[in-house]
């Protein structure tokens, strides 16, 4: 049986290995911040980290994780104040916020590897995770807050 954490607990999931992550986390783990989008790797809302990278949970499955450290949004910050939190509420990012949660774990991931990130950086970064809403513009924003390590 596969071992694996999630948000700091360790977890032996039942069923078959090729289970996505995705369905695991939202449907076995009651793990339901992580939003489940096309299902196909093209639209990051599913994003969580794997040893601190950002991976898509539609494409993982549960028996190719043995071992790893598996982050989501609920367990980024214990409190909700992790510097891309407090940015994204500081700008009021979300709209409809469906994307937000696989938005806020691919930041994390990239002010973890690149804490002043260039626009470049941050575009390369976040390319492949789409916003219906269209708030490219107050995401971006907000990684620079973070990284400045400013609330507004
Ligand atoms: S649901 Fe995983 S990338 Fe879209
Ligand atoms: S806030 Fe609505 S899809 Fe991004």
């Amino acid at each position: 049986m596969t071992t694996f954490t999630v948000n700091g607990r360790t977890h032996q999931p039942e069923g078959p290995s090729e289970m996505p992550l995705l369905w695991y986390l939202r449907d076995l783990a009651g793990l339901t911040g992580t939003k489940y989008g096309c299902g196909l790797g093209i639209c990051g809302s599913c994003t969580v980290l794997v040893d601190g990278q950002a991976a898509r949970a539609c494409l993982l499955h549960v028996g190719e994780l043995e071992g790893r450290a598996i982050t989501t949004i609920e367990g980024l910050s214990a409190d909700g104040m992790h510097p891309v939190q407090l940015a994204w509420r500081a700008l009021n990012v979300a709209q409809c916020g469906y994307c937000q949660t696989g938005q806020i774990m691919q930041a994390a991931a990239l002010l973890a590897a690149t804490p002043k990130p260039t626009d470049a950086e941050i575009d390369a970064a976040m390319s492949g995770n789409l916003c219906r809403c269209g708030t490219y513009p107050r995401i971006r924003a907000a990684i620079k807050l973070a990284a400045e390590g400013g609330e507004a």
